[in-house]
C-alpha cells in the first residue's frame, strides 16, 4: 500500500497503538514545524502548541503539564529551554538531523532520549548544495539581472568557473556530505574532504581544515552546529582558499565567522560564496547582503514537500515507538 499522506500514517500508527493510548497522551510542541504533521499528532495526543503563548501563559501552561507530559516535538531550528521544567520528561522528537539546539547535559543527567530525522533528507540537502555551487561558479543569479535589466543589449555576460577538474572540499563529510559526492561526481569534480578522522572513502583526505581550504577551489562546509565548530571557518581559512576560491555553506552559521566571510568577499580575498544557513537566522548580516558575489537562500536545504513529508513520518514514528515501549526509530547517541 503506497502512503499518501502524513495522515494515512497517523491512524496506521494510532490503530497499532491503541491499546497503549487508551486515553491520549500530552504532547508539547514548541514551534509550528509542520502543519500537516501537526494535524496528524493533534489527532493522536492531547497536543499542547508552546508557540501560540506569551511567557506567563507557557509558565502556567509547563505547570498545568507537569504531572503528566512525558513529550515534546520541536521543529530543529528554534527551541524554548522551558520544556526542561517538565519533571516527566522522557523525550524529545526533533524534526530535523541537527540537534545543536538541544541541552545535552541536561538531557543526558535526566536520562531524557532525543530523536532526530536524519537520511530522509540527505538528497534535498545535497541538491541544494549543488545548486549553490552551481549558482556561485557560473553567477546564475548576476546573470539573470543582467538579463532582467536588459544588460543584454550592451553586451556579452562575464564567464564564470568550469567545475572539471575542480576540487570540492568538503569539511564535514557525513551522510549529506556522502549524497553531496554522488552529485558532484557527474559534474567531474574531484573530491577531498576534511573530518576528524577519515572514513574509508576513495577520495582525498586531509587531517586539518586548513590543508583542505589550501587544496580546494570550492571549500564546501556540512559540519553540525556545535561548540566545537563556532566559527571554524574563519579569515584566515578564507584566505588559505584563496582569491578564486568559492565557499559554500549548507551546514549550519555557526561554523562561520560571517562578517570575516563578508570581508574576504569585498576585498577579493575569496572570489564568491553560497550560503543556506545563518548564524542568526532569519536575520542575514547586512554586510553580506550589500554583496552581488554571493548568492543568499534562507535554509530551504530541506524544504520540500516530500522530505517534510518524511521527517515528519519519523517524528511520529518515534512518538508512538516510545509510548508503546518499542525501540525508538533515530536515537540521538
Ligand atoms: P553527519 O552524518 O553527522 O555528518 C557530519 C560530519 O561532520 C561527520 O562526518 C563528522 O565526521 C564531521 N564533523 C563533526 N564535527 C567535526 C569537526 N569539528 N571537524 C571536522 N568534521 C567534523 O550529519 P549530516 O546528516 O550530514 O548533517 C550535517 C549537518 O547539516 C546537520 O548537523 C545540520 O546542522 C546540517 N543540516 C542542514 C540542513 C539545511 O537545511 N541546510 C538540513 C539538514 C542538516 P567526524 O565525526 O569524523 O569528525
Ligand atoms: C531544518 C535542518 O531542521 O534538519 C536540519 O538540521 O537544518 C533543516 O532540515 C528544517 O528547516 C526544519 O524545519
Amino acid at each position: 500500500m503506497i502512503i499518501h499522506s502524513i495522515y494515512q500514517i497517523g491512524i496506521i500508527l494510532s490503530k497499532q497503538n491503541v491499546l497503549f493510548m487508551t486515553k491520549k497522551n500530552h504532547l508539547l510542541l514548541v514551534n509550528d514545524f509542520h502543519t500537516e504533521t501537526i494535524d496528524t499528532l493533534d489527532s493522536l495526543y492531547q497536543t499542547h502548541k508552546l508557540w501560540q503563548l506569551d511567557q506567563p501563559s507557557k509558565e502556567k501552561l509547563i505547570l498545568s503539564l507537569a504531572p503528566a507530559c512525558k513529550a515534546v516535538a520541536a521543529g530543529s531550528w528554534s527551541f524554548d529551554d522551558v520544556i526542561y521544567q517538565l519533571p516527566k520528561l522522557e523525550l524529545i522528537s526533533c524534526f530535523g538531523v541537527g540537534v545543536d539546539l538541544i541541552d545535552f547535559d541536561k538531557t543526558r543527567q535526566r536520562n531524557i532520549r532525543v530523536t532526530n530525522t536524519p537520511d530522509v533528507l540527505n538528497d534535498a540537502v545535497a541538491d541544494v548544495a549543488l545548486a549553490l555551487i552551481l549558482a556561485t561558479c557560473r553567477n546564475i543569479m548576476n546573470a539573470d539581472r543582467f538579463v532582467r535589466n536588459k544588460k543584454w543589449l550592451d553586451g556579452p555576460f562575464l564567464f564564470g568557473r568550469g567545475l572539471e577538474g575542480k576540487v570540492l572540499g568538503i569539511v564535514g563529510l557525513g551522510r549529506i556530505g556522502e549524497a553531496i559526492v554522488h552529485r558532484a561526481l557527474p559534474f567531474k569534480l574531484e573530491i577531498a574532504y576534511h573530518n576528524r578522522s577519515p572514513k574509508q572513502l576513495p577520495y582525498t583526505y586531509h587531517s586539518t581544515l586548513r590543508a583542505l581550504a589550501q587544496n580546494s577551489d570550492i571549500l564546501l562546509c556540512m559540519l553540525p552546529g556545535e561548540e566545537e565548530t563556532n566559527k571554524l571557518i574563519n579569515y584566515e581559512i578564507l584566505q588559505h582558499l584563496g582569491p578564486d576560491g568559492v565557499f559554500i555553506n549548507v551546514g549550519r552559521g555557526s561554523s562561520v565567522d560571517e562578517l570575516a566571510l563578508a570581508q574576504a568577499l569585498r576585498e577579493g580575498t575569496i572570489a564568491g560564496a553560497g550560503l543556506d544557513v545563518y548564524a542568526d537566522e532569519p536575520h542575514v548580516p547586512d554586510e553580506l547582503l550589500a554583496l552581488d558575489n554571493i548568492v543568499l537562500l534562507p535554509h530551504i536545504g530541506s524544504g520540500t514537500t516530500e522530505t517534510r513529508v518524511a521527517m515528519g513520518k519519523l517524528v511520529l514514528e518515534n512518538l508512538a515507538a516510545h509510548f508503546s515501549g518499542q525501540p525508538l526509530i533515530t536515537e540521538v547517541p
